[in-house]
C-alpha cells in the first residue's frame, strides 16, 4: 500500500439569488461602475437578504447538501465536518456543529476555522492532514460567508468589494499519489491593525456606543492591505512552485482568492502563469472571503482534469496568507 495522501473527490456550491450590482451601488454610495471595474474587476455580487431571517449555516448547508447529491453520498459516512467562516452564525457555538446536524452527518464531529480570507485554505490543510494520518476518511469542508451581514454600506470603500456565498470539498484518502502535495502558510498579527472588525469580541463588548459608533462593520485601510496582499499572495505562490520544482508549464491552474483582479493578475505574473490558467469569478461574486476558493473550484470543475497540477494562494485578515499545491484526482 503506498503512502496515503488526501484529495478532493468532490465539490459543491451555493450562492443567493439576490444580484447587487455596481449600477446598484451607485444609487447608494458615491461610486461608479467604471471605477468599481477598473479598481478590483468586479461587476456585481450575491447578498443573502436579511428578510431570510438565516445566517451563514444556510449556505453552507445548501453547498453541503449539493455535493452529497452529486456524490451521491451518505451524510452518516462523514467523520469531520469543519466551516471556514469569519461570519458564523452566531459566537460561541460552532456554525459547524449545526450544518452537520442539518445535513446528516450524526456520525460527525465539528467545529469552525477562522482565518479571515485564509479559512478556506487553512481549513485545507486541517482536512487533509486529517485524512492523510488515516484517522479519517471522511472530512467536509465548507467555506461561507455572509459578509453583508458586517459590511456598511455607507462605506463605499467596502460595500463595492464584498458578497456572501458558500462552497463544499470533500477530503478522501487517495493512494495514487494525488491531492495535497505541498503547503506554505504564514501569519503575521500586525494585520489586526489593517483589516478588522472593532466590537463584538473580548476586547470591545457590544454597547450602546459600539452600535452608534459603526464599530460592528468591517473596516480595512484598503491601500495598505493591498500592498502586503500582492507581495505575500505572490512569494507564497512563487514558493510553492520553487519548493516543488514546478514550472509555469506544470502548472494547470492558478486558484487565487478573488480579493481583488490586480492582486490575482500581480500573482499570476510572478508566476508568468499564462491569464487562461487563472481561475477567475470575482466579476460575479466579490469577495466571499472564505468561500472564494470552493466557488472557483465549482465553477471550474467541468475542466480540471485527474493529475492536474493547481496551486492554490489566498490572502486575508490577520493577517493570514499561504499557498497550497494540490494534485487534482477525477476527472
Ligand atoms: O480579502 C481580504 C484582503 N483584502 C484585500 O486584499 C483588499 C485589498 N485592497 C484593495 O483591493 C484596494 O485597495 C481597494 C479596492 C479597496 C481600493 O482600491 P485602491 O486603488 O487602493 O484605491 P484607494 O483606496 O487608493 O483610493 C483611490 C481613490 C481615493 O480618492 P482620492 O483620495 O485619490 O481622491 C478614494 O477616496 O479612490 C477613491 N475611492 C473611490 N472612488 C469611487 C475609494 N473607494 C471608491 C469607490 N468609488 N468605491
Amino acid at each position: 500500500m503506498g503512502k496515503l495522501s488526501a484529495a478532493i473527490t468532490a465539490v459543491g456550491a451555493f450562492v443567493p439569488k439576490f444580484v447587487l450590482t455596481n449600477k446598484m451601488l451607485e444609487e447608494m454610495v458615491e461610486t461608479n461602475d467604471e471605477w468599481i471595474t477598473t479598481r478590483t474587476g468586479i461587476k456585481e455580487r450575491r447578498i443573502l437578504k436579511p428578510e431570510e431571517g438565516v445566517g451563514t449555516s444556510f449556505m453552507a448547508i445548501k453547498a453541503a447538501q449539493e455535493l452529497l447529491q452529486k456524490k451521491d453520498l451518505d451524510p452518516k459516512e462523514i467523520d469531520l465536518v469543519i466551516v471556514a467562516t469569519a461570519t458564523p452564525d452566531t459566537l460561541v457555538a460552532s456554525t459547524a456543529a449545526y450544518v452537520a446536524s442539518e445535513i446528516g452527518a450524526v456520525n460527525a464531529f465539528a467545529y469552525d476555522m477562522l482565518a479571515a480570507c485564509s479559512s478556506f485554505l487553512y481549513g485545507m490543510s486541517t482536512a487533509a492532514s486529517q485524512v492523510a494520518s488515516g484517522r479519517y476518511k471522511k472530512v467536509l469542508l465548507i467555506g461561507a460567508d455572509t459578509m453583508s451581514t458586517i459590511v456598511d454600506y455607507t462605506d463605499r470603500t467596502t460595500c463595492i468589494i464584498f458578497g456572501d456565498g458558500a462552497g463544499a470539498a470533500l477530503f478522501e484518502p487517495n493512494e495514487e499519489g494525488l491531492g495535497l502535495q505541498d503547503e506554505y502558510l504564514r501569519s503575521d498579527g500586525v494585520g489586526r491593525n489593517f483589516l478588522s472588525m472593532d466590537a463584538g469580541g473580548s476586547m470591545m463588548p457590544a454597547s450602546e456606543e459600539t452600535v452608534k459608533d459603526r464599530k460592528h462593520y468591517i473596516y480595512q485601510d484598503g491601500k495598505s492591505v493591498f500592498k502586503f496582499a500582492v507581495s505575500n499572495m505572490a512569494d507564497a505562490a512563487a514558493t510553492i512552485m520553487e519548493r516543488n520544482s514546478l514550472t509555469h508549464e506544470d502548472v494547470a491552474w492558478l486558484v487565487p482568492h478573488q480579493a481583488n483582479k490586480r492582486i490575482i493578475d500581480a500573482t499570476a505574473n510572478r508566476m508568468r502563469l499564462d491569464h487562461g490558467k487563472v481561475m477567475m469569478n470575482i466579476q460575479r461574486y466579490g469577495n466571499t472571503t472564505s468561500a472564494t476558493l470552493p466557488l472557483l473550484l465549482a465553477d471550474y470543475e467541468d475542466q480540471l482534469k485527474k493529475g492536474d497540477n493547481l496551486v492554490f494562494a489566498a490572502f486575508g485578515g490577520g493577517f493570514t496568507w499561504g499557498s497550497i499545491y494540490l494534485k487534482w484526482a477525477y476527472n
